[in-house]
């Protein structure tokens, strides 16, 4: 199992409660999108697994990421960065450094995995360059490595910081809207990137997304949120227009804006998606 959630529960300072009961299981490679509206709670959770925000102190929550237990109880682990290593975290805003070279920025993934002093040095030895440069050819922007950060495209800069998920080793791939500052065919291209790391390594990737039609592309199964409950953990091939509307109501029209859904249900069955090895849709 790549990921276990168990009983979490998030209320931030003034009672907001922005998770309600969440419990998930994801296996291995599988590729999982989360879907939601504004503020139903998708970052909050992403940024829960990596072991960036604790949950609710309740007795019985628990995350556990590659088998290791990134929080008990709305307590993060204490050895949270040796957890981190192996998760990696690609966020809407790229985070790249941006006045760093593109592969300077992606063995910055190696850096857990070196003595302090080196690190902060950016001393790096030609066995790390070498796999920076492999990963970038692998999202396909290898002839940019020497550029600044800050002078790629938005989707130059997202499969840089995919690249770097790679050079740091992460089973465990949490994107965070990852396309939704990107146009269509960058975001196409990310979505694709994404893909081929969970298919060719088996990586884990979980991403957030507002898009329902990229999710039922791209994505096997679905888990869907509506005010930080999982309404909704399935095959996203059964999505339908009727179901979202069932989920989430009128803001079912956000997911649906400009959806070829409405189009051609039919079409929506992508083949180039993978049947989900669990077919059970729970509808809550
Ligand atoms: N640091 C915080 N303090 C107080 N409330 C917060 C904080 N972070 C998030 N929230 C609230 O928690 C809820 C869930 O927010 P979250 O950012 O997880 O939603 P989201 O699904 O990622 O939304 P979006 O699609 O806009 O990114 C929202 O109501 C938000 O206002
Ligand atoms: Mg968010």
């Amino acid at each position: 199992m790549s990921l276990r959630i168990e009983n979490v529960n998030k209320h931030f300072a003034g009672g907001k409660r922005a998770l309600c009961d969440i419990n998930l299981q994801i296996g291995q490679g599988e590729m999982v999108a989360l879907i939601g509206a504004s503020g139903s709670g998708k970052s909050t959770l992403l940024r829960m697994v990596a072991g960036l925000l604790e949950a609710d102190a309740q007795p019985g929550s628990k995350i556990v990421a590659n088998g290791k237990c990134v929080q008990r109880e709305g307590r993060v682990a204490p050895d949270i960065r040796a957890i981190r290593a192996e998760v990696g975290f690609v966020f809407q805003q790229f985070n790249l450094v941006d006045r760093l070279s593109v592969l300077a920025n992606v063995m910055v993934g190696r850096l857990h995995r070196m003595p302090l002093w080196r690190g902060l040095a950016r001393w790096f030895n030609a066995h790390e360059r070498s796999r920076a440069l492999e990963a970038l050819e692998r999202v396909g922007i290898a002839e940019c490595h020497a550029q600044r950060a800050s002078t790629l495209s938005g989707g130059q800069q997202q499969r840089a910081a995919i690249a770097r998920t790679l050079v740091q080793g992460a089973r465990l791939v949490l994107a965070d809207e990852p396309i939704a500052s990107l146009d269509p065919e960058s975001s196409r291209k990310v979505m694709e990137i994404l893909t081929k790391i969970q298919r060719e390594d088996a990586r884990t990737v979980v991403v957030s997304l507002h898009q329902v039609d990229m999710a039922i592309r791209y994505c096997p199964r679905v888990v869907a949120l509506n005010q930080g409950r999982v309404v909704y953990d399935g095959p996203s091939a059964a999505l339908t227009p009727a179901l979202l509307r069932e989920l989430y109501g009128m803001q079912a029209d956000e997911f649906l804006q400009g959806s070829e859904l409405l189009q051609s249900p039919e079409k929506t069955q992508s083949n180039n998606v993978l049947p989900w090895p669990a077919p059970v849709a729970q509808v809550a």
